[in-house]
């Protein structure tokens, strides 16, 4: 029997090839030694100039240096994660994790495998007077005259182009920089019980699984009782970096900032290109598919990606929250809900929903639901200041919303009663929170303690949407027809000053008249 018929009708592990065999059934790549030694010479010399040291450096030496001193003597580790495979052979495009991205300052693409390792040292010894040293271990271009050069289409030159080597990072990180092949005795080295004289490990976990194994294996190999290990209070001291990695990004730096404002200017101009193609998008099957693929292309013109799936909704589709699967049509007459966000090249992203009249004026119950909103946004903005509390912000919005919905009789108790914690029959039309936290994650700082988040203080350097909304369902029986088959959702991106909320987004129009006046503008 052969490979093929084997697998297909009663595979038997024991007998299968090893996945890299598998792939290499079909595979033309020459081995010889006459090939690979003709392939290893008569190459220019690849430049040995190195980069500048990059912008971000000394303010990811900063938060490595905050990250420190807050786990003295224990060794922190930090994956980037490694290439996920979307099928077979292919995988996704690289992104490297958010904790990652923020302590190396690495963006675009860098780097699958590698891994920021925090070695503990005498107090005060460590980088910039810290109690670590960074290292960054990733896998460093290979020389021509190896066979991952011409060979390894996952990481070889000939395949993917030219990477990054140690001496170029170390210059533009301003890190140490060592070969990955160093990083199991980096990362396993004297692990074990404190109490013994062991060196604690933390990892930020179900980043990258084979360092999640190492780790996992030189704690059960050094643990002072394996078969009773309390793997609770292990998850615990995980669970703990992972937390301070968040509320690390809870305030954003100057550099951040930039950041922020380099995803929102890319995210204007693709809102202009999904106004532009509107009369495509009405003429088309999908029109939904047809704004998604006019921001896509703006996402990848000005930045990295897409900071998440853009929501594309037309019509009744505005008001599933989520509606990412973008497969329905844009009609005149609706409104065309598009929430989008540009991820720059330093992985930080923008998050701004517009929805906009298909034929350029909302009609008068559209309007009427639109300034509901808006009027919410503003009472949001107006408590987004230094010293509020965050749930200030979303409890503005709800009590111009149940308000509104009081005075259009669509609330089956007063706004008063709705508002209480008993009631909440309001959220029925806006069942999503107010305002989350943005930068590296669209949903950034998840992992805060609640006291520094939901319940936190409203604080400068604070990055953080406001997007409230309305969801009136076509199947919604609640509320009379006129309503039925709008949503409605306006969100901006908020830098808090000690001035109070700047509107990072304010360049796209937010008003009825100012979105009608733009879309007549791109039209025209
Ligand atoms: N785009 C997802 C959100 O607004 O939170
Ligand atoms: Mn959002
Ligand atoms: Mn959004």
């Amino acid at each position: 029997m052969n490979q093929t018929e084997q697998s297909s009708v009663h595979p038997d592990p024991s007998n299968q090839q090893p996945l890299e065999e598998r792939v290499n059934n079909r595979s033309h790549r020459p081995d010889s030694d006459a090939f690979r030694s003709f392939m290893a010479a008569n190459w220019a010399p690849a430049s040995t100039a190195l980069p500048a040291r990059a912008d971000v450096a000394d303010h990811a030496a900063r938060r490595r240096r905050a990250i420190s001193v807050q786990f003295t003597g224990e060794r922190l580790v930090i994956p980037a994660g490694a290439l996920k495979v979307r099928s077979n052979d292919c995988d996704y495009r690289f992104r490297p994790h958010s904790a990652f991205a923020h302590l190396t300052g690495l963006g675009v693409d860098h780097e699958p495998d590698a891994v920021l390792v925090l070695e503990p040292v005498a107090d005060g010894e460590g980088d910039d007077g810290g109690n670590h040293r960074a290292s960054l271990y990733f896998r460093p271009l290979a020389g021509r005259d190896t066979k991952q050069f011409y060979a390894d289409s996952r990481s070889g030159e000939f395949w993917i182009g030219p990477r990054p080597t140690l001496a170029e990072f170390k210059a533009l990180l301003g890190l140490d920089t060592e070969d990955i092949s160093e990083l199991e005795v980096a990362i396993t080295k004297n692990v074990g019980e404190p109490s013994v004289g062991g060196i604690s490990v933390r990892l930020v976990r179900k980043v990258d699984e084979n360092i999640d194994a190492l780790v996992d294996t030189a704690r059960y190999n050094t643990a002072k009782d394996p078969d009773n290990m309390d793997f609770g209070a292990l998850d615990a001291l995980d669970a703990k970096l992972a937390e301070a990695l968040s509320e690390l990004r809870l305030l954003k730096d100057p550099w951040e900032i930039e950041q922020m404002k380099v995803a929102v200017a890319a995210t204007a101009a693709g809102f202009e290109e999904i106004i532009k193609a509107l009369p495509r998008a009405v003429a088309h099957r999908r029109g939904e598919r047809v704004v998604e693929g006019a921001f896509f292309a703006r996402a990848r013109e000005e930045g990295n990606e897409l900071g998440y799936d853009t929501i594309a909704a037309g019509g009744n589709n505005a008001t599933i929250l989520h509606w990412t699967h973008n497969t329905g049509t844009v009609n005149e007459g609706e409104m065309l809900l598009v929430d989008a966000g540009v991820e720059a090249d330093s992985l930080y992203t923008a998050d701004i929903t517009r929805t906009l009249p298909v034929n350029g004026k909302y009609s008068e119950v559209q309007r009427k639901i639109y300034q509901a909103v808006l009027d919410a946004a503003d009472a949001a903005f107006a408590v987004a200041v230094p010293g509020r509390k965050f749930r200030d912000v979303h409890n503005a919005a709800m009590e111009v919303l149940a308000a509104r919905l009081e005075d259009w009789g669509l609330l089956p108790v007063s706004a008063a009663v709705a508002l209480s914690p008993e009631g909440q029959q309001h959220r029925r039309w806006m069942p999503h929170g107010t305002s989350h936290h943005l930068g590296l994650d669209v949903h950034d700082c998840a992992q805060a303690r609640a006291e520094l988040y939901l319940d936190g203080t409203i604080t400068e350097g604070m990055v953080f949407t406001i997007e409230p909304g309305l969801y009136f369902k076509d199947e919604d029986l609640a509320i009379p027809a006129e309503y039925r088959g709008n949503g409605v959702r306006i969100e901006d991106d908020i830098l808090i000053t000690a001035n109070g909320p700047v509107n990072l987004s304010a360049a796209l129009p937010r008003t009825p008249d100012d979105v009608e006046a733009w879309m007549a503008r791109l039209s025209a």
